[in-house]
């Protein structure tokens, strides 16, 4: 049990799968109260079964499309109706289609832009006032490396995670000398169902095989960090030094790592 995560709401958007399943089941055994969002209901039922047998917490669902503004935006005040103040906010859904631009469908690129940017900004607009009214909290936008380091057939999916790091960087500025902690977390691949839709060849997958994370070890380290300072976590650390070198020499590097860029 975690002292500081004991007896916290926190609201998990993208709970129905993969990351966002770990992190409830990770806020749970760490005594926190975690509150679910996602389109699957009866995932989100099943797993809040799971989690309130095995933990003996109750874990509240919502179901909710966050690409639909006014439907999310109603969620959210039942969320706030039903549970009072809320303490935490993980942003965690999020989606990609991995295509060339000249190739994409507008649908899929309108998609990648409601749920991964503005469901995020939607999310923490309406609960900053909260959060900000009880002089502490902890907002964590799950992002990407692609934040970082953009790739090609992903200009807009990467162009997504890079506005979430803008608005994370920006907030914490603005809300940590009020008493609200912001991260952001920036994963490589991780093993999820999220290639089935982003890569549905498979191609992609099998090309980052080697070197892709565990959810349920991304998830526990996310919320080992829950209620601290953190800055950012960086998932795995040495892609961390990359997007640092790449920073430094963007045309030096995307040179080098031509071969690995074009995996997708
Ligand atoms: N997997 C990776 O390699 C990787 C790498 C870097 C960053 N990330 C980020 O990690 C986060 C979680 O992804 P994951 O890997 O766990 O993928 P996942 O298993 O596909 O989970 C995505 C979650 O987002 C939810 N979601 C998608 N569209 C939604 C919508 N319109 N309304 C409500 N919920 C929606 C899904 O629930 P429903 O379908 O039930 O709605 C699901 O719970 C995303 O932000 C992703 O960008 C993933």
């Amino acid at each position: 049990m975690n002292e500081r995560v004991k007896g916290k709401k926190v609201l998990i958007t993208g709970a129905s799968s993969g990351i966002g399943e770990y992190l409830a089941i990770h806020v749970a055994r760490e005594g926190g109260i975690p509150i679910l969002a996602a389109r699957s209901d009866k995932k989100l039922n099943l797993i809040a079964e799971k989690i309130e047998e095995a933990f003996a917490v109750t874990c509240p669902w919502y179901k909710a499309d966050l690409s639909n503004d006014a439907e999310w935006k109603d969620t959210i005040d039942r969320i706030c109706y039903d549970h009072g103040s809320i303490d935490g906010l993980i942003n965690n859904a999020g989606i990609a289609v991995f295509a060339n631009v000249s190739d994409s469908n507008w649908q899929d690129i309108d998609r990648m832009l409601s749920v991964n940017v503005k469901s995020l900004f939607r999310t923490t607009h309406q609960l900053l006032p909260h959060l900000l009214q009880n002089g502490e909290g902890h907002i964590v936008n799950i992002a990407s490396q692609a934040g970082k380091i953009a790739t090609p057939k992903s200009a807009v999916y990467s162009a997504t995670k890079h506005a979430v790091l803008g608005f994370t960087n920006a907030l914490r500025m603005e809300v940590e000398p009020l008493g609200v902690y912001v991260t952001s977390v920036n994963l490589g691949p991780v093993r999820t169902n999220f290639f089935q839709q982003a890569d549905p060849s498979g191609k992609y997958e099998k090309s980052v095989d080697k070197i892709m994370l565990d959810p349920n070890q991304v998830a526990r380290t996310v919320v080992e960090h829950l209620f601290t300072k953190q800055r950012e976590i960086n998932l795995p650390s040495w892609m961390d030094s990359g997007s640092k070198v790449y920073s430094l020499a963007p045309a030096a590097m995307e040179k080098l790592m031509q071969k690995q860029f074009n995996k997708k």
